[in-house]
């Protein structure tokens, strides 16, 4: 089960400790990945305090659409809720064991998503471009993370996407982007997203990315649309740079 909010949901918590990335294999690579990734129309970001609000919000808009994947969606968040969250999730960011970034889009992105349902376009803010050319003014579209749960030599990605957001892509380039980076932090030579077979939106992400299908886990249903059979797709260091080599 893939989920981009371990730090507040313990049955998806690592279950060892993680070695701090300054203690894992890799020679001249960077221990850390970088707190802000931007791509075009998209920005990455490490979420800090005043993300708060925002973040409740897009949460809570999006409940429904959360509830039947994330176990940890049981209600409304509140300030206070996301507040221990943050907290926690940027312990780990320290600790090197999660890496969870906020998604951003430049035109806000509430017009044009699958899931939109006649909410009004625009979102928060006038939306723009940063001076970096990173996107600015949007409400928050989602997060996607990098968790340490797999073993030494392994990271998993988890993600979930605004409601309003959906059906632009924003998952499968988020999801890119820190396979690249996961795989250019030492140590690091598979990358996994794990979902239930029933998952069948999240389930059409890895492949997009030229990830394959392992296998798929027996387990126990974490949230309620969930079978508890766990679909793992992984990534390798060697098969990203051979997809890299034949699109470029
Ligand atoms: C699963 C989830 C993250 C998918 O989010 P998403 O941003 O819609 O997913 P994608 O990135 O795959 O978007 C794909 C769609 O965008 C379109 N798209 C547009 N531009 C694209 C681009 N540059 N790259 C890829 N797809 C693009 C695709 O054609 C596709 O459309 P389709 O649905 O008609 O096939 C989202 O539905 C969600 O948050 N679900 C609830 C939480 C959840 O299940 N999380 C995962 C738990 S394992």
């Amino acid at each position: 089960m893939s989920t981009e909010r371990p730090s507040a949901s313990p049955e998806s918590s690592p279950a060892r400790p993680a070695a701090p990335p300054s203690e894992r294999p890799g020679r001249g690579r960077p221990a850390q990945p970088p707190e802000r990734i931007v791509l075009p129309g998209l920005t990455l970001r490490r979420p800090v305090e005043d993300d708060l609000p925002a973040l409740v919000t897009a949460l809570n808009e999006s409940f429904e659409h959360l509830r039947p994947w994330m176990p940890w969606a049981t209600g409304p968040q509140t300030l206070e809720q996301e507040r221990a969250w943050l907290a926690a999730t940027r312990r780990a960011w320290d600790e090197g064991t999660e890496y969870v970034y906020l998604l951003e889009t430049s035109d806000g992105g509430r017009a044009g998503g699958k899931g939109a349902g006649g909410k009004g376009a625009g979102g928060k803010g006038a939306g723009g471009k940063g001076a970096d050319g990173s996107a600015v003014g949007g409400g928050i579209a989602g997060t996607v993370g990098l968790h340490d749960r797999l073993g030494p030599d392994a990271l998993e990605i988890g993600y979930w996407v605004h409601v309003a957001h959906t059906g632009r892509g924003l998952a499968t380039r988020a999801a890119g982007a820190l396979t690249e980076v996961a795989l250019g932090l030492p140590g690091v030579e598979r990358v996994e997203i794990r979902c239930d077979v029933a998952n069948k939106r999240s389930a059409a992400v890895p492949p997009r990315l030229g990830y394959w299908l392992l296998g798929i886990e027996d387990g126990v249903p974490q949230a309620p649309a969930e079978q508890g059979r766990s679909m793992r797709w992984v990534m390798t260091r060697e098969a990203w740079s051979r997809r890299n080599a034949d699109l470029a």
